[in-house]
């Protein structure tokens, strides 16, 4: 059984618009997944059935066996910690120490342990020392970081960011890409997020899927999905930059390539090589 299953799943506003319409799909336990889609394709929607903000219309999503349902949504809620696109929609205490404390304390903890758990959550996130100022003051990035810390001070198995490198700047994304492969990698903690950045989704993720209006057009590993480059056009997305260039010079003879790069590692390599692709 994979940690997530998404089951024929389907969702309309009461406007009556269908949002997403039989979706499926298995996410595996410290998986780093992509939802890629461009505007109105049904992400945010999605993201708001993880965790049950919102309900299927129809099929079902269980996390680590359990149903995503009104009766076990506080448990589903300590599992799944979302991290919403605007920050200022996650933070709402007056001090940075005070959001971090506040799913800590509704699930009953005190004392050292919960100040231990906030210093360990700021650290995580590189903003110790941040705990008296208030969220509402804090630039964009550094907002992103205590929302973040905030869902992650409640230990998730998974983490759900909805377009988590939007208003950021170049170094923010860095930063911040290199943050979230750490809380994978060394906190085991399964990510999901929502983007349309089509540059940041090979940095940052193993699996991709491709939604379209509601629909999953397609779903594999990076390489896989970006192989599909008729598919991803077709949606209004691109391929990244690199992939783009190394496509023109395919085209004009200058490189020799069967799948082209996807980062700026795979680009020097196959630049430097010349005829030669190797997954770095
Ligand atoms: N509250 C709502 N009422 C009615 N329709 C809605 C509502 N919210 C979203 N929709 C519609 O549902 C579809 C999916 O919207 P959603 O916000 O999930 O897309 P998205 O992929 O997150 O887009 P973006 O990249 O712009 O954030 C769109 O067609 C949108 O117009
Ligand atoms: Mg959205």
């Amino acid at each position: 059984m994979a940690l997530i299953e998404v089951n024929k799943v389907s969702y309309a506003y009461s406007d009556g618009s269908l949002a997403l319409e039989n979706v499926n799909m298995k996410i595996e336990e410290g998986e780093k997944v992509a939802i890629l889609g461009p505007n109105g394709a049904g992400k945010s929607t999605l993201f708001h059935l993880f965790n049950g903000i919102s309900k299927p219309k129809s099929g079902t999503i269980t996390i680590d066996g359990l149903q995503v349902c009104k009766k076990n949504l506080v448990k589903i809620r300590q599992m799944v910690g979302m991290v919403f696109q605007d920050s200022d929609d996650q933070l709402f205490n007056s001090t940075v120490r005070q959001e971090i404390a506040y799913g800590l304390l509704n699930m009953g903890m005190s004392g050292k342990e919960l100040e231990d758990t906030i210093a360990w959550a700021l650290k995580v996130v590189g903003m110790t020392g941040y705990d008296d100022k208030s969220p509402h003051n804090l630039s964009g990035g550094q907002k992103k970081r205590i929302a973040l810390a905030s869902v992650l001070a409640m230990k998730p198995k998974v983490m759900v960011l909805d377009e988590p490198t939007a208003a950021l700047d170049p170094r923010g994304v860095h930063k911040l890409i290199e943050l979230l492969d750490m809380i994978n990698k060394k906190l085991g903690i399964t990510l999901i997020f929502a983007t349309h950045d089509v540059d940041t989704v090979p940095l940052l993720a193993d699996t991709v899927y491709l939604l379209d209006k509601g629909s999953i057009v397609t779903g594999g590993t990076i390489e896989e999905v970006f192989n599909q480059k008729e598919l991803i056009r077709k949606i209004d997305l691109r391929l990244p930059r690199v992939a783009h260039l190394v496509e023109i010079l395919k085209k004009d003879g200058a490189v020799n390539v069967d799948h082209l790069p996807l980062t700026i590692g795979q680009a020097k390599y196959v630049l430097e090589n010349k005829n030669l692709y190797k997954k770095i």
